[in-house]
């Protein structure tokens, strides 16, 4: 297909290996561009080791072509509670039927991304392994499955399963590993240590919500990103929650882990936030917790996260006797600190020298004590204009503007799900696209939650914007939300996807972009004259063509 790339064109200089290279095929399904970047790097690798690699995402693979793959390696992560990320649904549709191909021919390989911290951990790329397994293909290296922490495990996969690719041992192969993007640039293991040049609020102070700009400032550090791709940042943890820690834990900021101070340890290494599955079974069993022990026993998932709700690492210690658990004991018991990512709000071509962010705070009141989110309030309180942070850029390079810049461009981004429309707006603005362009946003009040005004009023202004449609919930008695606008707008919306537009979604993925996916099918049903079921392809066709793209979470 169209968006099918030859490793030589774009991510690696040097010339596709020679005709008698062996191809191989590295197929990716990616929901927020890990896996994506993955298979560029072990493209990266099997090019070292004189192969021909091919990448290109799951849903460009039509049954017929995959058949005929003599050497494929999958990588995918899992989307919410065990689903296929967005680039995978039509390919996985098409293999799990029973009219999919035998596959006799193919040795496969596959790579799952996940996150323990899901049901469903990895469940993606288990099914798929399974099924080509079933479909007669070959398993050529047991499959791996990541945490959130994937790189190292990542790396070492490839090094010992592309060789393993090979229909011939080849010259060097015991030694390559994957290179990483780690040596090429800032990355989660090297952030760059920014600057904050601005932390304002953006809602208003009657707002029920606190949502703010940053700007990092890039100085000369050689960062780069695009509009679309989202922000890594390193968080530190909430002085105040390390201080309870170590009191509850009867310990010392100074006292010693490992050559390390506690302190320093629950600050910036470990999360202290949500507790890690480790933790939860070592109190239940110490505990006699009749309500945790209940609800672990049974294995009841809903009992235990509503047990769990709001409850940190200290909540949770807080239910053994003081002193049962030593410092070293305690921290053996987490889960290593992530970063936390953000969509960028940003172009890098109007945003010269700076990277932005549009974040909601996240705060509440429970069980006697404030708490927040790790990084949210982590930037909002504590990386004040002047402080530093360290950043990195996670790529996404399938949410981009479109290619063309005479296409329709319409983005649903209610709340905090403006950012990556923001920077595609600047973007096509400084690329002069001309390409139409539609907003659709919202949220609670017009009063304290238009946020971006002024500057969405200018480019409506001045044309960039085409469209602007608002829906402010709670001004009016019934409910207005993003899809009741899409809906009343359901005939030009049809037109503008006859038009080629593309169609972005961002924000909250349980509620808003499901709803929005169901009205859009709607629109495309009624204004279109199809039944539920055409309008169906209709919409796998956008995904397909990569013009209904998703950034949610
Ligand atoms: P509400 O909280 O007033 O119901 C950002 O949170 C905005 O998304 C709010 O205006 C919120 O409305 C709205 N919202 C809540 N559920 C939604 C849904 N299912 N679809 C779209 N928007 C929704």
């Amino acid at each position: 297909g169209l968006n099918s790339r030859l490793i030589a064109g774009e991510n690696t200089a040097s010339a596709p290996a020679s005709s008698a290279a062996q191809p191989i095929h590295i197929l990716y399904g990616t929901q927020t561009g890990n896996s994506e970047n993955l298979a560029m790097d072990a493209a990266a690798s099997a090019k070292s080791l004189g192969m021909a690699p091919e990448v290109r995402g799951l849903d460009d693979i039509e049954m017929d072509a995959l058949a005929a793959m003599r050497h494929v390696v999958i990588v995918t992560s899992t989307y919410g509670e065990g689903e296929m990320p967005d680039n995978a649904q039509l390919f996985w549709e098409a293999l799990s039927a029973d009219t999919a191909p035998r596959l006799e021919g193919m040795k496969f390989a596959v790579l799952a991304l996940g996150d323990t911290g899901y049901d469903g951990f990895c469940q993606a790329g288990k099914l798929i392994d399974t099924r080509l397994e079933q479909l007669g293909a070959t398993r050529i290296a047991t499959r791996l499955d990541c945490d959130i922490d994937f790189e190292d495990a990542a790396a070492a996969w490839f090094g010992e399963t592309l060789p393993l690719a090979a229909e011939k041992p080849v010259a060097g192969a015991a030694t390559a590993t994957a290179p990483s993007r780690e040596q090429t640039g800032w990355s989660r293991k090297n952030p760059y240590v920014s600057t904050m040049a601005v932390n304002r609020r953006l809602s208003g102070a009657a707002s029920t919500k606190e949502i703010r700009h940053f700007e990092f400032d890039l100085a000369d550090s050689g960062l780069v990103y695009e509009a679309g791709d989202a922000l890594g940042v390193m968080p530190i943890n909430d002085p105040a929650l390390v201080d309870l820690l170590i009191a509850r834990l009867g310990a010392a900021a100074e006292t010693e882990v490992s050559g390390t101070s506690l302190g320093a340890l629950l600050s910036t290494q470990y999360e202290i936030s949500t507790p890690s599955r480790d933790l939860i079974a070592e109190v239940e069993r110490r505990a006699g917790h009749e309500e945790l022990t209940h609800v672990v026993r049974n294995g009841d998932k809903e009992a235990l996260d509503a047990f769990l709700w709001s409850k940190d690492t200290l909540d949770l210690i807080s239910l053994i006797p003081q002193g049962s658990l030593t410092a070293g004991e305690f921290i053996n018991l987490l889960k290593p600190l992530q970063h936390r990512a953000y969509s960028i709000s940003s172009s890098p071509k109007e945003a010269e020298g700076s990277v932005h962010l549009t974040v909601a705070s996240v705060r509440y009141h429970a069980a006697n004590r404030d708490r927040g989110g790790v990084c949210s309030t982590y930037m909002a309180d504590r990386v004040t204009e002047g402080a530093s942070a360290g950043i990195f850029v996670s790529p996404n390079k399938a949410f981009r503007v479109p290619g063309n810049d005479d296409a329709p461009m319409i983005m649903v981004g209610p709340g905090t799900g403006i950012a990556p429309f923001r920077a595609f707006l600047q973007e096509r603005r400084a690329r002069g696209a001309r390409g139409r362009n539609w907003l659709f946003f919202g949220d609670q009040r017009r009063e304290s939650d238009f946020i971006y005004e002024d500057e969405l009023s200018t480019m409506s202004r001045d044309g960039l914007l085409t469209r602007l449609d608002l829906a402010f919930s709670r001004d009016q008695d019934a409910k207005i939300y993003v899809q009741t606008r899409m809906k009343e707008n359901g005939k030009a919306l049809f037109s503008w996807l006859e038009d080629g537009a593309s169609f972005y979604v961002c924000g909250d993925a349980s509620r808003m972009a499901r709803d929005v996916d169901t009205a859009l099918g709607e629109i495309i049903a009624e204004h279109g004259g199809m039944t539920a079921e055409k309008a169906a392809d209709y919409l796998a066709g956008l995904k397909k063509d990569k013009r209904y793209l998703r950034d949610v979470y």
